[in-house]
């Protein structure tokens, strides 16, 4: 029997001021859409914007329905329209922001497990790393350097 250790890194910056000016347009992208979510039942507002190596932004909010588990999440929404009208692009950044009808979220939201599974799949595909940075509405914003940090011990395809 033997333990192992697995080690995760994320970077903290302490606002959206402190990021690179790229990034922090990429995250204005992610807010701008964050207000487009359609999110009548929970009044959880999530924006992601992704950055292509072609240049291009592809932007995604949550998608609610009257029956619950046929919404979706804006990580998804966005990765999978990156996915098809981009399919052979590499994703190089996901900026990530959540807003609340009924308290000011000031810490991070993460990605759900799910969208994180989601994001696994491009990150192997396209052989790079994606950058993921993700806040709440306001306060600090956490990088991961790759999807790896988040989601340590991916079941990925090799093991079909
Ligand atoms: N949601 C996202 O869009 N992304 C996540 O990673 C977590 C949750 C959405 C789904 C639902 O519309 C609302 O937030 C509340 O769970």
């Amino acid at each position: 029997m033997e333990k192992i250790k697995i080690f995760s890194e994320i970077t903290v910056y302490n606002n959206v001021d402190e990021l690179p000016e790229d990034v922090k347009k990429l995250m204005e992208q992610a807010v701008a859409i964050r207000e487009m979510a359609y999110a009548p039942y929970s009044h959880f507002r999530v924006g992601a914007a992704l950055k292509l190596d072609n240049g291009i932004v592809v932007t995604g909010n949550n998608q609610e329905n009257a029956a619950y588990p046929s919404g979706m999440c804006a990580e998804r929404v966005a990765i999978w329209a990156a996915g098809s009208q981009y399919p052979d692009n590499k994703i190089l950044q996901m900026a990530i922001t959540a807003r609340s009808e009924n308290h000011t979220l000031n810490q991070p939201v993460p990605p759900c497990g799910a969208c994180r599974q989601a994001i696994a799949e491009y990150e192997i595909k396209q052989d790079k790393n994606i950058e993921i940075y993700f806040m709440g509405e306001v306060g600090k914003v956490y990088k991961a350097e790759s999807l790896h940090d988040l989601l340590p011990l991916i079941f990925d395809g090799s093991d079909l």
